[in-house]
């Protein structure tokens, strides 16, 4: 079956390969050109472990081409897939111009027989907006009206595990309002061995929030637990075991740290806020785990004040500007944002990361020094801040580490490192409610 995929992000280059890899024929489009330049010329513009290789593998196959325009994807194309971003915008309402100005371009394109599917993460109701913008962009231009067939369909997928992920999804969830597209969508999903949540649109749109709200929940409430394990003496890493064998709880997501970042957890808090907002309630809880996640970052300078006394002039060195592990992504970087406030209290900072450090460029102060290596950004250091849980940091030579830095303070905003390991590199090991001294996330008068 020949599909057309809108949007070349994450989403949109990682279903297309999916599909692709499951035997449909994708036409990819995106409206920046440059990217669909990189695209062509083999080159991913995004960096996501495996994605390069399987999408050469694709096109290679002839499996996957990439579409001159909109209208030579769309034309011929049974299911057309949307998956342009729908970035936060200023209220933090997600911004959904991309998205309609899309539906305007497909508005003269799209077919009777072909089916609209939404993989963009937009609030409840955002399909009946599309259809609207459609209808009218048809009317202006004078064409026809058509009943448009569409389809909710979230994505879940993990930046660094994009492609595996959209291989092998724990789920799928499809919101139809009437089941005429139902035999299609089912056939294109039939080779993926995943059960398929049938059901409404504006139920699919908040299993997406709902569900990404209750994974940010799970982070900002094990941060919680962490302060609590600082102020009453306990160690978070046994208390989130503890807690994660219960079957009903489960292990993922209660790893304590400076708190979550990336391009989906703030934004979709934030979207979950305002859908209450306009519905005339607040979602309280989704409210506490947002406020509980801002003052993560915080908790770690004001921790670091404590132990250096004034920053100023201080030398610290920052390990980590990506979002999480295995990306470039640097969207709501905790990283950035604690390199950031150490340059506002006077700080002298170096930074490091394996794949961020030219996008980081852009977000940073240009007195900031940029570190290819670990070794220079650590050179000099009274402390060492690891923001990101990238495994190289895990297996550092800490006790040449040690013989680098001017100072013995390592802050590990992120739980991974082991503590005896950097003890016995003569350094001081701060994790965020881990024991060995006094653990970040607490703040005692007294202490
Ligand atoms: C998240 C969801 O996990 C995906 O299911 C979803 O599809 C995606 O958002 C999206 O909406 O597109 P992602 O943003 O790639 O995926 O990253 P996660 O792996 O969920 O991590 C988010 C943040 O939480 C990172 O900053 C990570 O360091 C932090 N985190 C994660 C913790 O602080 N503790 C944990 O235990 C786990």
């Amino acid at each position: 079956m020949r599909i057309a995929v809108l949007g070349l992000g994450y989403v949109g280059l990682s279903t297309s390969v999916a599909f692709a890899l499951l035997g449909q024929h994708v036409a990819a489009y995106d409206s920046d050109v440059e990217r669909m330049h990189q695209l062509e010329s083999g080159s991913v513009p995004i960096y996501e472990p495996g994605l390069t290789e399987a999408l050469a593998g694709v096109v290679e196959k002839n499996a996957l081409e990439f579409a001159s325009d909109l209208e030579s994807a769309v034309s011929g194309s049974a299911a057309v897939f949307v998956a342009v971003g729908t970035p936060p915008g200023i209220d933090g309402r997600p911004d959904l111009s991309y998205l309609l100005s899309l539906a305007d371009e497909l508005a003269p394109q799209i077919r009777d027989n072909q089916v609209v599917v939404l993989k963009s993460t937009a609030p409840p109701g955002t399909d009946v907006e599309f259809m609207k913008q459609v209808r009218l962009a048809r009317e202006k231009a004078g064409l026809p009206s058509l009943s448009l067939k569409i389809a909710v369909n979230p994505e879940f997928l993990r930046e660094g595990k994009a492609l595996e992920d959209s291989m092998h999804p724990a789920r799928i969830v499809i919101g139809l309002s009437n089941s005429e597209s139902r035999p299609l969508l089912e056939g294109l999903y039939s080779g993926f061995a995943a059960p398929i949540v049938w059901t409404d649109p504006t139920s699919a749109a908040l299993i997406k929030y709902a569900s990404n709200c209750f994974l940010a929940t799970k982070i900002s409430f094990v941060n919680e637990m962490a302060r609590l394990c600082s102020l009453a003496g306990g160690n978070i890493d046994d208390v989130s075991r503890g807690m994660g064998m219960d079957p009903r709880i489960g292990n993922q997501f209660l790893r304590a740290g400076i708190g979550y970042g990336g391009s989906c957890f703030p934004k979709d808090t934030l979207g979950l806020l305002s859908i209450g907002d306009d519905l005339g309630y607040v979602p309280r809880i989704v409210r506490a785990t947002i406020d509980v996640n801002n003052d993560q970052p915080g908790l770690l300078i004001r921790q670091l004040s404590s132990e250096l006394g004034d920053l100023r002039s201080a030398h610290i060195a920052v390990l980590g500007l990506a979002f999480k592990a295995d990306t470039d992504d640097i969207r709501e970087s905790v990283g950035i944002r604690i390199a950031n406030e150490l340059m506002a209290n006077g700080a002298i900072v170096a930074v490091h990361d394996y794949r961020a450090l030219k996008s980081a460029r852009k977000e940073l102060s240009c007195d900031v020094r940029f570190c290819a290596d670990v070794d220079a950004a650590v050179h000099g250091a009274v402390a060492v801040i690891v923001t990101t849980e990238w495994p190289g940091y895990a297996v550092l030579d800490w006790k040449h580490v040690a013989t680098l830095m001017s100072g013995k303070l390592i802050l590990d905003g992120r739980n991974f490192l082991s503590p005896p390991v950097i003890a016995r590199a003569g350094l001081t090991y701060l994790g965020v409610g881990r024991p060995a001294r006094r653990g970040l996330g607490v703040e005692v008068a007294s202490d």
